[in-house]
């Protein structure tokens, strides 16, 4: 398969070098991360190992007016609807994939892309850039990908991602998986980044931290429940981010990764998106807005300084 990774921070580079060992695979990224794997290729540590010699270029531009079987959109949410744009004004594709954390990647995809099959993802992979062209894959976890459309393609991408070493699946009801990774980003990564510590920080903090957990987690499933998305009980959703927390406990969560670069986080499609919808439903007090502003004021420091 000929398939384009568009963003190539620390997930896309994991998916980007994985695919690459057996489909052709050309891989957009920029500045020294562009530079350091066009001159010696992408290292990766932790559950991914070796070298990888990827096809790079800065911009699609530079790609020309070539023809991908796969698009796989790994940009942060902020940058999905500009990066749609682009990509459909450049290049042809039959299928596109976006993987984002947050709450707005499928409303997105269906309002840009209309001449493809669109398909959407969740994964629990955890991966930190440790420098440019230097990736770490913390944890392998398990991907989950859906067809917006129903296409028959879902299920041989699954297998297509699962062949390289990707587990994944097609689950019955994505947009519950999307609500359910959700709930496990608005508590580990505004946590994480507030308290500027590993993921392992939430376990470590479990007795302390549990009663702002346990309205993150209330909140969430309220706000769910307005777009008819019932997700499992609480304790199901708390211990989910209790072993998540384990898992990647040695991973830097991506919203303390891009404070530390002094770059803008994904706050506004996880916990200022539940704010916001439980908003527009008159519930104004939640501890997601909370978060959400702390988050947003942390950006701006981070981001001047
Ligand atoms: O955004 C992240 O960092 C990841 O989704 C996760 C699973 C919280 C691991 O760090």
């Amino acid at each position: 398969m000929k398939i384009l990774v568009y963003g190539m921070g620390a997930i896309g580079s994991v998916f980007a070098a994985r695919l690459s060992t057996v489909h052709e695979v050309v891989g957009i990224c920029r500045g020294e991360h562009y530079k350091v794997i066009k001159d010696r290729g992408l290292k990766l540590s932790g559950e991914t190992q070796g070298t990888f010699i990827i096809k790079v270029a800065e911009s699609l531009d530079d790609v020309g007016e070539e023809y991908f079987d796969l698009v796989l959109v790994t940009t942060k949410s902020y940058d999905l609807r500009k990066s749609l744009k682009k990509i459909k004004e450049s290049i042809s594709f039959s299928h596109i994939l976006a993987i984002q954390n947050g709450l707005n990647t499928a409303e997105i995809l269906t309002e840009e892309i209309r001449n493809a099959d669109i398909l959407v993802g969740v994964t629990y992979n955890a991966a930190t850039l440790e420098a440019p062209g230097i990736v770490k894959h913390a944890y392998k976890g398990k991907t989950y990908i859906a067809s917006l459309r129903g296409s028959e393609f879902q299920m041989r991408l699954a297998s297509v991602l699962s062949d390289v070493g990707l587990p994944s699946e097609v689950p019955q009801d994505i947009f519950k998986i999307i609500w359910e990774k959700a709930a496990v980003n608005c508590v580990i990564n505004p946590l994480t980044a507030i308290l500027y510590e590993k993921n392992k920080i939430i376990v470590e903090l479990w007795d302390e931290l549990l009663p702002i957990i346990e309205s993150i987690i209330d909140e969430i499933i309220e706000a769910a429940k307005i777009f008819g998305v019932n997700l499992p009980q609480k304790e199901c959703l708390i211990e989910k981010v209790k072993k998540v927390s384990i898992y990647t406990g040695e991973n830097i969560s991506s919203m303390l990764q891009d404070l530390q670069k002094g770059k803008r986080t994904e706050i506004d499609a996880l916990n200022c998106y539940v704010a916001n919808v439980l908003r527009r439903k008159g519930h104004n007090e939640t501890v997601n807005w909370l978060l959400c502003t702390i988050i947003k004021e942390l950006e701006k420091k981070s981001i001047k300084s």
